[in-house]
């Protein structure tokens, strides 16, 4: 009987598909991240593995599961823990979970995006003090219809944050490597041929890239000085996209009006100062968190995994960059 271990509990389905599916199943008894010595002896001796974003997935841990590994479906749309040539050596098979979760992370964008442009996280710790009311200049903020949303990357939740923001009676622009004439037309956004072009005009800039070489620290300080200082800053793509220290040092320098993350540079920490800035919004990698999108991402993963293991193909495998 196959084996497939699942290195953290997840909602939803997947499990229970899998048991269906005849494997022996084994869930991590443990509710948090494994240690890497606990993980990779977890996984040793497994056909499939549903992983977690934060496990590196490398020579190391394909060694350890053994070489009847066949697939790591992750748990995450994001792949940056693979590294995709050391699965192609071992002929294992990488999965991820897109489409599912777009909604939702697009909602949590616009969530933080309201957070930080209404300081909602200021006006609840003032409401709580009991002694403030309406006010005409208590924590103001800014409106969002009529400003201009510049959307880092157009994939599919970078698309569904345009189509939100136009809703919003945002002016959409977006950067991306290919441009999308049709999404332009069908949505109504403009295109910028350069991060730079956007940067410069956005009052709000959301990040959607993927974590690779190209896009590491893709906003640093020379181009936070490009941005104006009434921007607000939103990432839920990956924390080391941003030069953490180079923001930090734009937020005290009112370089740019205020950030709000749910990734880190060196998650769960967060760069030094930052959490100590009142212009800021923090929340701990949680904008795939809700319980739709979260159990149909353990679905699919485990869809990945009956369908590999079966002989079929993956559903949704990574492509080797
Ligand atoms: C979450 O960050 C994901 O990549 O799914």
């Amino acid at each position: 009987m196959a084996k497939v271990v699942v290195t953290r509990k997840i909602p939803g389905n997947g499990i229970k598909l899998l048991q269906d599916g005849g494997f022996e199943v084994v869930v991590s008894p443990q509710d948090r991240a494994l240690e890497r010595s606990e993980l990779l002896n977890f996984i040793q001796g497994a056909d499939g593995v549903l992983g977690q974003l934060y496990e590196k997935v490398d020579e190391e841990y394909l060694n350890a599961a053994g070489s009847q590994l066949k697939i790591v479906a992750n748990f995450a749309v994001g792949t940056d823990n693979f590294d995709l040539p050391s699965l192609l050596s071992h002929n294992v098979i990488g999965t991820n979970t897109p489409d599912v979760l777009t909604e939702t992370v697009a909602e949590h964008t616009f969530a933080l995006l309201m957070a930080i442009s209404r300081r909602i996280v200021e006006a609840h710790k003032l409401a709580l003090t009991e002694v403030s009311t309406f006010g005409p200049e208590v924590l103001l903020g800014i409106e969002l219809k009529g400003k201009v949303l510049g959307v880092l990357g157009l994939g599919r939740i970078g698309s569904r944050v345009a189509e939100i923001g136009k809703a919003f009676g945002m002016n959409v622009t977006y950067y991306d490597i290919k441009q999308n004439a049709d999404f332009e037309t069908k949505v109504g956004a403009s295109f910028r041929a350069t991060p730079e072009d956007l940067l410069k005009e956005a009052d709000v800039v959301s990040i959607h890239v993927p974590l690779l070489d190209s896009t590491k620290h893709l906003i640093n300080s020379e181009r936070l000085k490009l941005m104006k200082p009434t921007t607000y800053l939103i990432n839920t793509s990956r924390g080391p996209v941003i030069d953490e220290n180079a923001l930090v040092e734009a937020l005290k320098n009112g370089t740019i009006k205020g950030a709000a993350l749910d990734v880190g540079e060196t998650e769960p920490k967060w760069a030094p100062g930052l959490i100590d800035l009142p212009n800021v919004v923090l929340t701990p990698h949680i904008a795939s968190a809700t319980l739709e999108a979260r159990s149909a991402m353990g679905e699919l993963a485990a869809k990945n995994i009956i369908a590999v293991l079966s002989g079929q193909l993956p559903l949704t495998p990574v492509k080797q960059q």
